[in-house]
């Protein structure tokens, strides 16, 4: 064998430093306090930030009904609406961040963003190598859960994904290691907490819904180390919600399960680390009517984000069919923000207009194309809505 000294040398340096800000960030979540309660406070900041793509036009429309449904709050000074600039693709490959600086600090004074698709540099497409800026800021805001609930209610569908969102093969997914030209090393990352907390969440969701199944969705037969961590702290958070039956999947028969009509109706809530949860997610999502039908949010003690699941659409953009563009992915997200803010009442509204609109009257459609309703005509037509729910 040759000599690889230097080479392994270098590398071991790299996943030193990982480790170090690996048991940083532990150490930061073990101190984490109580999540922020809203009803105590006096006014909530609703930052709205478009993205790239076809972000600034869903996200508007979004925020548009939002606003017109939260109104009366905005006048008694109880909500404010931020609009926040600068999380373009431009804007962060001129500052070579995936969160430029002054972005961050608008981020960071807010309470909730409710925020448009970003586009993310992968490999060959001329873009610098600057890491997601949806992974950033659920990084830097620690928004550690993500809740995808998807509804088929003709097919009996009714599922909410717990996906944990700070770690897996994302925490440090753009830090991995070429140890020589031939060798390319990538880490995965579980870490008890960052476990725990995410089941917490999942099955206290279960509790108050009463939904009686929890399952959780691992690959710990081969990724034995951190899929298993993960595995065995759910199941042991598991043991305190006795009236709760947990079961546990891999995730390649779990994908294969959710298409088998007979038994997928059966699934309630799942909890999945990061990468199965990202995949999964959008399968899930393509029985409801599509990525662009599905709403995210992304929760954290302190801030918490939404967002739709789908990416920023750059092809709609160059073939001009922005207008076009689904908002129902975001105004489902936006019925995720007003749960999540205590504002229960306009939630239930705006879910069942959606409903209306999306799945019984039908009396408009989006296609992406001129075949179809505008992303504004569509979100007229959910206000409309709106007035007779
Ligand atoms: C999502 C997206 C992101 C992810 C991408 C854009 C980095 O696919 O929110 O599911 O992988 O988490
Ligand atoms: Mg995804």
């Amino acid at each position: 064998m040759k000599n690889y000294s230097e080479q392994i040398n270098t590398a071991v340096e790299h996943y030193r430093k990982l480790l170090e800000n690996q048991l940083a960030r532990v150490e930061r979540i073990n101190a984490a306090g109580e999540a922020v309660d809203y009803s105590k406070m006096d006014k909530i900041v609703i930052g709205v930030c478009g993205g790239d793509g076809i972000g600034p036009t869903i996200t508007a429309e979004t925020a548009r009904v939002l606003e017109y449904l939260l109104a009366d709050e905005v006048k008694k000074g109880k909500i404010e609406f931020r609009t926040i600039e600068g999380l373009t693709i431009e804007n962060r490959v001129a500052h070579m961040k995936a969160i430029p600086d002054d972005v961050l600090a608008e981020l960071k004074a807010c309470d909730v963003i409710l925020k448009g698709p970003t586009t993310t540099p992968k490999q060959g497409d001329g873009l610098p190598n600057i890491e997601s800026a949806n992974v950033a800021m659920r990084k830097e805001l620690d928004l550690f859960a993500n809740v995808r609930p998807v509804r088929v209610p003709a097919q009996g569908i009714d599922w909410t994904f717990f996906r944990e969102n700070t770690e897996g093969s994302y925490a440090v997914g753009s830090q991995g290691s070429n140890v020589t030209d031939d060798l390319a090393i990538d880490f995965c990352v579980t870490t008890t907490e960052g476990t725990n907390r995410i089941a917490k969440l999942a099955y206290e969701y279960a509790r108050a819904n009463k939904k009686d199944r929890v399952s959780i969705v691992t690959k710990a037969n081969v990724i034995k180390t951190t899929d298993g961590k993960f595995l065995n702290l759910c199941l042991e958070v598991g043991k305190d919600y006795p009236e709760i039956a947990t079961d546990e999947w891999f995730i390649d028969i779990m994908t294969a399960k959710l298409v088998d009509e007979k038994r997928r109706r059966d699934f309630k809530v799942f909890i999945l680390p990061n990468l199965y949860g990202d995949i999964i997610t959008d399968e899930a999502a393509e029985f409801q009517g599509g990525v662009g039908t599905a709403g995210s949010a992304n929760i954290g003690k302190r801030y918490a984000m939404f967002e739709a699941i789908h990416g920023s659409a750059p092809r709609m953009v160059k073939e001009g069919r922005a207008k076009y563009a689904d908002p129902c992915s975001m105004l489902r997200a936006g019925v995720m923000l007003l749960n999540h803010i205590g504002y229960n009442a306009e939630a239930d509204r705006l879910e069942r207009a959606l409903d209306i609109c999306m799945f019984e009257e039908k009396r408009l459609s989006v296609t992406g194309r001129d075949t179809g309703a505008t992303c504004r005509e569509f979100a007229d037509y959910v206000s409309e809505t709106l007035e007779r729910v």
